[in-house]
């Protein structure tokens, strides 16, 4: 079996037909290697210093040393905050260091409860469930409710955790923010599934691009389906006082289904889906990697915190909207191609997946820390530099990434704002 490691993706290696996994595996080796020798694989980078807007990171052949840091969606900078880490510490202090049990059978504690009417009352609702990531909030809760009767309505740039949660049922997509598109799926599988559940992001997270949810909220309740956002990215950010997308279009009460994480704004990690206390009392039992898997750690006490501060301390989300002002516009100045972003999610459009991963590595030659993105997370064109910024990037920061983007056009020669 021949893979040609310069046209190749993650998703090549993914099922090799003729091998089993530990060929697969050794394969993979190959082209990790390869990838690593040209400079191109510049993933999981040791970080010594924590979630910042400078990073310290331990890089192979390289001395270690400070990098701008825009691999952290950590955008009101709170993992870093006194009283966040204050309270993490007193969560520890209180419960000890870990939950000993799933949430049904003796893991369910007075943190996880607190948290769960917080962030309810934080989208203006009456209940809410707490998982371990993200990630679970999405597939456990969609693997729940939709079965082989029923049809998940996808915008195509969904997050992978959508994907992995309707393997159990019917799925189709849609091109990605195409109302029009949504709405002929709509039409055309009128009265042919138990349950129809169409599922958006707020803010996409390659692009930064907002749903027009105003549109898509009309759409669903003419036909008949129900609508599940997840607003991984929009949560703390956008709206006059970060409560997402939802906030933009005052559809708190519309919307059937909020997902999110508490790894972004909320500095720590886990999920939560807010939805009807019915809803809600199911998911708890029939969820089963929230109900057969450990609850978060005492450590979480400190999200209630984070929670708290997108209120008590508007000045973080002032300050990250500055920095989105000043770089989003300095990107444009430069003339690259940032795509429809409205959000801390600043893409480069770079294209070709090689060039992509030598710019990231070129970035990182002069100090600047990006995530290269590659198919499948994106079409096998659109390849992108991403960038994410946080509240406490100081100019003289960003103006450091700046002049490195201004250095690597010229050294490539890059066609800009094709
Ligand atoms: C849109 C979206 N949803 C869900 C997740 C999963 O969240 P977590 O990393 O907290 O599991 C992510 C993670 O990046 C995301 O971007």
């Amino acid at each position: 079996m021949q893979i040609d490691f310069e046209k190749a993706s993650f998703k090549d290696f993914e099922n090799i037909p003729g091998l089993d996994p530990y060929k697969w595996a050794s394969l993979w080796t190959a082209y990790v290697n390869d990838r690593t020798s040209l400079g191109q694989f510049n993933y999981r980078q040791e970080n010594l210093s924590g979630c910042g807007p400078e990073m310290q990171l331990d890089i192979k052949d390289n001395p270690i040393r400070n990098f701008v840091s825009l691999v952290s969606n950590d955008y009101l900078g709170f993992t870093q905050h006194p009283k966040v880490k204050a309270a993490a510490i007193e969560g520890i202090e209180q419960f000890g260091t870990g939950a000993g049990a799933s949430p049904a059978i003796g893991g369910h504690y007075s943190y996880h409860q607190q948290l769960e009417d917080k962030i309810a009352r934080f989208f203006k609702r009456d209940s809410a469930i707490v998982f371990t990531t993200g990630y679970n909030a999405n597939s456990s809760s969609l693997q729940a409710l939709l079965k082989k009767e029923d049809l998940a309505i996808l915008d195509m740039a969904v997050h992978a955790s959508v994907y992995e949660g309707c393997q159990l049922t019917n799925v189709k997509t849609f091109p990605h923010n195409n109302v029009d598109a949504l709405e002929n799926v709509l039409k055309n599988t009128d009265g042919k599934y138990r349950t129809r559940m169409v599922v958006i992001d707020g803010v996409y997270s390659q692009d930064g691009d907002l749903a027009p949810l105003n549109d898509i909220i009309k759409l669903t309740k003419y036909y008949g389906a129900y609508l599940l956002v997840d607003d991984a990215h929009g949560t703390g950010v956008i709206g006059e006082t970060g409560r997402g997308v939802i906030e933009l279009y005052d559809l708190y009460k519309e919307v059937d289904i909020i997902t999110g994480t508490f790894s972004k704004t909320f500095a720590h990690v886990g999920g939560y889906l807010v939805a009807s206390p019915e809803l809600v009392s199911f998911l708890k039992f029939q969820s089963r990697q929230h109900v057969f898997s450990a609850t978060l750690s005492p450590a979480a006490a400190c999200i209630s915190k984070a929670i708290d501060l997108v209120d008590e301390e508007p000045i973080w989300k002032e300050l990250l909207w500055k920095n989105i002002t000043y770089f989003k516009n300095g990107l444009l100045s430069l003339g690259l191609d940032v795509g429809a972003t409205e959000s801390a999610i600043l893409p480069v459009k770079i294209g070709d997946i090689n060039l992509n991963a030598k710019i990231c590595n070129m970035l990182l030659q002069a100090g600047i820390y990006t995530n290269q993105i590659n198919y499948p997370a994106v079409s096998r064109k659109d390849a992108r530099i991403r960038m994410s910024l946080m509240a406490t990037h100081t100019q003289q920061q960003l103006d450091k990434v700046l002049n490195a983007w201004d250095w690597v056009i010229k050294k490539e020669g890059l066609t800009i704002n094709n």
